[in-house]
């Protein structure tokens, strides 16, 4: 007898990775990566994934047909190392029976811990305030000076009440709001109870919050569900942070309702386009903290979250069930 090899899977991986995660591919496929700085060329991309059977991404390679003819018939799985997968036409690539796995779960107390840290440098101005301490603007203790708005005694508003939204509730709770509201497509009655948050309609969050947290997901129901009308209905001192997707806000209506005092202040971790350009007029206003999109970036999630996707790779290669498909 003689024993036939079977040639390993292969896999296109969109950028260079940590090598534990890179270990776990190599074990059982041939890789070839991205290995340029930034995000892989969409020619690239194009010209990489023909027969591939397995692809590593993120969120910032848009996976749709032209990619999916391009792979042909050998693709069996995108594992996507992000929870959000807007950047996937899922429809398109379920329709073709490719398998798909993203990483839910080990990055929320990342993101929850980034959304109060942003929170909390929105309200208590806190990039302002070194710019000022910076700049020579600190002249003197100043009874008035750099003041924000506290959480203690405050209404606080949680928009998508998932894993992350409730974790955000959770560490919001210390600091003694006086309450917490959500709005959610459904009832989360138990979570909710455990928190102490009540759900409302988004018309009455609007308007009773004085801090409001989105986390939703980006969908269609959700695409610029933050507009010019929803900034009208909010209080005039409310802050507003992001950390879910630039998408579900009408940036330029944000922009107005910044500029005019409509709101407060916001605190954004994404933005539509990402990277936001320079010269974008987000960046003029000494209300608005900006930040790179940095939600799950701890050392320990973002290795973690690698490792996840290269092993949903194998398992599905091995016709195994993946640890955390996606399932739409
Ligand atoms: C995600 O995973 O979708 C976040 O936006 C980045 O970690």
């Amino acid at each position: 007898f003689f024993s036939l090899k079977m040639a390993k899977p292969a896999v296109y991986v969109t950028r260079e990775i940590n090598k534990e995660a890179l270990d776990i591919l190599n074990q059982s496929c041939t890789v070839s990566s991205w290995a340029g700085s930034g995000p892989v060329p969409r020619a690239e991309l194009l010209k990489n994934i023909e027969n591939k059977s397995g692809l590593f991404c993120l969120l910032s390679d848009k996976i749709d047909s032209e990619i999916l003819n391009k792979a042909g018939p050998n693709l069996k799985v995108i594992a996507t190392m992000s929870v959000g997968y807007d950047h996937l036409d899922v429809q398109e690539i379920k329709k073709r029976g490719i398998k798909m796995a993203y990483t839910p779960d080990i990055l929320t107390d990342a993101t929850a811990e980034l959304a109060v840290a942003l929170l909390l440098a929105t309200s208590r101005r806190l990039l302002e305030s070194n710019e000022e301490a910076r700049t020579g603007g600190w002249q003197a203790w100043s009874p008035f000076w750099m003041c924000g708005p506290g959480l203690k005694g405050s209404t606080v508003g949680i928009v998508g009440f998932g894993r992350i939204g409730q974790e955000i509730a959770k560490r919001l709770k210390p600091f003694g709001p006086k309450k917490i509201i959500y709005y959610n497509r459904s009832e989360k009655r138990q979570e909710a109870q455990e928190i102490g948050a009540t759900k409302v309609s988004f018309e009455e969050l609007l308007a009773e919050s004085d801090f409001i947290s989105v986390s939703c997901s980006l969908t269609p129901e959700t695409k610029e569900m933050f507009n010019e009308a929803a900034f009208k209905k909010m209080k005039k001192t409310a802050i507003f942070v992001n950390t879910s997707r630039g998408g579900v806000v009408d940036q330029d209506d944000l922009v107005r309702a910044l500029e005019s005092k409509t709101i407060w202040a916001a605190g954004l971790d994404v933005m539509t386009p990402e990277p936001l350009p320079l010269d974008h007029p987000l960046f003029k206003l000494k209300n608005c903290v900006i930040l790179p999109h940095i939600g799950s970036a701890c050392i320990e999630t973002r290795n973690e979250m690698a490792v996840l996707t290269a092993k949903n790779i194998v398992q599905a290669l091995e016709d195994e069930p993946m640890i955390t498909e996606l399932v739409v």
